[in-house]
């Protein structure tokens, strides 16, 4: 047939405020694959019936990539009009069965968006519009229907969404009986094994599980299997929210995007997110894997039984979800732990963002890629927004609003809107200013005085957020304020309160003390703000030495490192001697967790420090940044010489491994001491426990303290040898260099590794590897001659070619630009630039480099 062809303009951005009912609800899907790399064949069965809610009878179906082989209304062939991104047609105003066939071809498929192949594996990546890649769709989250699916193949495992109905040669059917958006649908073939196991739901279901891999990866989905059913139990018992199909499905993918996608019964994952063992994963590795597995598992109440509306919603799936899976690691690991590499994660990713021009609501208003979206923003702030909630509300009534969430929105598609009146009619609580958090970018900003006079202490705080993008004035926001008091001695005084903080400036008063009391402020980090207190140094000594909130200690120690390394930097000053102290004092405290301490003995990261530098109006020199902790840790090594070898010793495991946090506390406090014993020993210890190491932790541990002081060649190369079959141990080895490389050689260093042949560049993972870990190495990245900055852009130009998603996420490496000099501003500036004018960009890199330019 000879399909007429039309061009609508397509809208530039896409606002929240347009939003528009479908026009036509999808009562029902079947959908035939016949799989071939080249051309595979997609017949597509579906119920239409006009939507008693829509403002217009327009029939419209997105479709990108596609080979329209025929299309047919109720049986009658039809020619419809391709447009740009989809395609109309005349149909009745009465229920009706669309039909279409289309051609792909997933081997070409290089975006890894829709239906592509990884090493002779067909798999899928719908969210947020891959389905559209597919076959011609409404694909769009608030259109949701039950979906059959046949798949057609010879390789020996076939999966789809849902439960399975039959299984013959060359085909299976799977059918999924909970209506979902086209987002969720999942498809995989390939020759794979399974790890299988069982789970009996509360109410006496069973559930098959499967965690699926490559026969070589065999050995390492036991523990994604396990964590699978501790997830499921969790949720039961935290959430009473059970599992809903026969079967759970998780498969292993090494081209992935992302991290892992929650398709309904169906998740499919990056290798680097469910594969682990001793000998190949971190303790971090498991750890995450456990947390990946977890989020993904927890998505299926909270992101597909309950789905978005539109992709404005994001963060209503997102936010919660992770929230949801920091409670879960909490709560089977420890929360203080848990909670402070949180913390750590949202100061150098979100407050970064939320600082600079990629700034956005946790609730967009607009949009030109939605796939630009899935930012620190929506996740991590979103997470943070639903926990002030919940210590706003109390841990009850939180419980009592996700029940009635549940019982109100199963089923549908909701909005931010609908989250937030669910709170309001379970708490009485009126959140018309606690909504601001979602519709209000930045990071608030807030400033502490304290006075204090006759048994009274009087706090003023003052909340100021800067101007962000589109948003110049800002109103004041609701800010739990977790607040302790401690005696001179480091007594507690007063326990946990919370302090609701919503005006632009707020006084707080207590009463009835003997002497002026230490103030443990935002403890738990019970707001997503920056806190300005003028704590004098000794406060902090006594806060990290005392304090009861696990949280507040290791933020005291931080900020006497940020103040020494910020005195350092600006006027050359020695570190300061109560934070070596204090470093030393804390490191010999056995009662305190060794995870803990390690995090206490490790320094904020060089872009913590830029951002400090900028906050205090200074231009961040990312050369003084990286000289000032070099010469702290060298100054802690010395201070500390004499008793790092005996707390090293102390954290030695004589046990088999075991991810668990108390091994792996121990591992992070000997690998902490390790990296100081190498600046004095030259690197003696490290090539001890290099030899010895019988799992990652400590291989990569003492390979990392014996690059960082410019050794550890031969390991290097004995380690690339001996792993060179495993690709995510590879790709370890590959950011080690990346992130101990001295800056001045980082660029030598780049070279080398993208010139390699194992540097497969179109694979996600390796790709980021090098490039996306170029940001942990600040200045090597900020070379002033800016010979760095070049060097990535001409790699985000060529992946951008094959794959915008994970190119255009790299892109914000340059999103701190106007922080710096004026030499290093314009040398970012022309990259972004040249960028922005390479011939074929993607809408995905163009929307982040117009936005970082603006
Ligand atoms: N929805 C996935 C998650 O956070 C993330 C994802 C988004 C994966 C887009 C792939 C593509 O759980
Ligand atoms: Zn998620």
């Amino acid at each position: 047939m000879q399909p007429t062809h039309a061009t609508i303009p397509q809208p530039q951005k896409i606002y929240l405020a347009d939003y528009t009912p479908p026009a036509y609800l999808v009562r029902h899907v079947e959908l035939t694959f016949r799989l071939a790399p080249k051309a595979t064949r997609v017949i597509a069965r579906i119920q239409f019936a006009p939507n008693p809610a829509a403002h217009s009878r327009d029939f419209f179906l997105h479709g990108e990539k596609l080979k329209l082989i025929r299309a047919s209304i109720d049986g009658t062939p039809v020619q419809p009009v391709l447009v740009d991104g989809g395609l109309t047609a005349s149909v009745p105003d009465a229920p009706f069965v669309w039909e279409s066939e289309v051609e792909i071809a997933p081997i070409e498929n290089t975006a890894l968006d829709g239906l592509y192949m990884s090493n002779g594996m067909y798999c899928t990546q719908c969210e947020p519009e891959g389905f559209r890649r597919i076959t011609y769709y409404p694909d769009r989250p608030d259109v949701m229907a039950p979906f059959d699916v046949r798949i057609e193949s010879d390789l020996p495992i076939l999966l789809s969404n849902g439960n399975p109905v039959e299984r013959g040669a060359g085909y299976a059917v799977w059918h999924d009986p909970w209506p979902k958006p086209s987002y969720l649908f999942a498809l995989v073939a390939g020759d794979l094994v399974a790890e299988r196991g069982a789970f009996t739901t509360m109410s006496g279901k069973d559930v098959s599980l499967a965690v699926w891999t490559r026969a070589a990866d065999a050995d390492k989905a036991s523990f994604a299997l396990g964590a699978l059913q501790r997830s499921m139990l969790w949720d039961e018992q935290a959430y009473g929210r059970e599992y809903d199909l026969d079967v759970f499905n998780i498969v292993a993918v090494s081209d992935f995007n992302s991290g892992a996608m929650e398709n309904k019964g169906l998740n499919i994952f990056n290798t680097a997110a469910v594969l682990a063992s001793p000998a190949t994963a971190t303790d971090m590795d498991f750890q995450r894997v456990e947390g990946v597995i977890a989020h993904e598992y927890f998505h299926n109440w909270t992101g597909n039984r309950i789905t978005c509306r539109d992709w404005f919603q994001l963060s209503l799936k997102e936010g919660l979800t992770v929230f949801r899976d920091q409670q879960f690691t909490g709560d089977l690991h420890g929360h203080a732990v848990k909670r402070i590499r949180d913390v750590i994660k949202l100061h150098t990713r979100q407050f970064r963002e939320d600082g600079g021009p990629l700034a956005h609501n946790v609730r967009p208003e607009s949009f030109v890629e939605i796939s630009n979206f899935y930012t620190g923003t929506i996740y991590e702030k979103g997470a943070e927004v639903i926990r002030m909630l919940h210590r706003l509300v109390g841990p009850v009534a939180y419980g009592e609003a996700l029940d009635l969430y549940f019982d109100r929105l199963d089923g549908q598609a909701a909005t931010i809107e609908d989250w937030l009146q669910v709170f309001q009619d379970a708490t009485g609580r009126d959140l018309t200013q606690f909504k601001r958090w979602y519709q209000q970018a930045g990071t608030p900003q807030v400033s502490v005085v304290k006075e204090y006079a006759d048994g009274i202490l009087r706090l003023t705080l003052r909340q100021h957020t800067p101007p962000t993008p589109g948003q110049p004035d800002k109103l004041p926001l609701v800010i739990p304020v977790a607040i302790g008091l401690l005696d001179s001695e480091g007594r507690e005084i007063l326990a946990t309160q919370v302090l609701e903080f919503n005006q632009p400036e707020q006084c707080f008063t207590f009463s009835g003390f003997d002497d002026a009391p230490i103030v443990s402020l935002l403890r738990g980090f019970s707001a997503p703000v920056i806190l300005r207190q003028e704590n004098t140094s000794e406060e902090l000594a006594l806060l990290l030495a005392h304090d009861t909130d696990s949280f507040n200690r290791w933020d005291a120690g931080q900020q006497l490192a940020r103040r020494t390394l910020a005195a350092m930097v600006i006027d050359n000053a020695p570190p300061s001697s109560t934070y070596l102290n204090a470093m030393q004092a804390m490191l010999m405290n056995e009662a305190l967790d060794p995870a803990l301490r390690a995090l206490i003995l490790s320094l904020p990261s060089e872009e913590d420090t830029a951002q400090n530098l900028a906050l205090a109006g200074q231009i961040p020199d990312p050369d003084a940044i990286h000289a000032a902790h070099e010469a702290l840790k060298n100054h802690l090594a010395e201070h500390l010489e004499a008793v790092l070898p005996g707390v090293y010793a102390a954290m030695q495991v004589d046990a088999p491994y075991s991810p668990e946090a108390d091994q792996a506390g121990k591992r992070a406090l000997a690998n902490a001491t390790l990296a100081l014993i190498s600046r004095t020993d030259h690197g003696q210890a490290a090539e001890a426990q290099y030899a010895k190491a019988d799992n990652m932790t400590l291989t990569l541990g003492a390979l990392a303290s014996l690059l960082s002081i410019g050794r550890g060649n031969s390991q290097l190369a004995a380690f690339a040898t001996h792993w060179a079959d495993d690709k995510l141990v590879i790709d370890k080895w590959f950011a080690l260099q990346v992130t101990e490389a001295a800056p001045r050689r980082l660029l030598n260093m780049l070279n080398r590794l993208t010139a390699l042949d194992t540097f497969d560049w179109q694979n996600p993972n390796r790709f980021r590897s090098v490039l996306a870990t170029i940001s942990a190495n600040p200045a090597g990245f900020h070379q002033a001659d800016g010979s760095v900055y070049r060097f990535v852009a001409d790699w985000l130009i060529r992946l951008d070619s094959v794959n915008p998603w994970t190119a255009s996420r790299i892109s914000a490496a340059f999103d701190g630009w106007r922080r710096y000099d004026t030499g290093r501003q314009a040398l970012m500036r022309a990259q972004i630039e040249r960028i922005a004018k390479a011939p074929g960009i993607s809408r995905e890199m163009s929307e982040m480099v117009g936005r970082m330019l603006a």
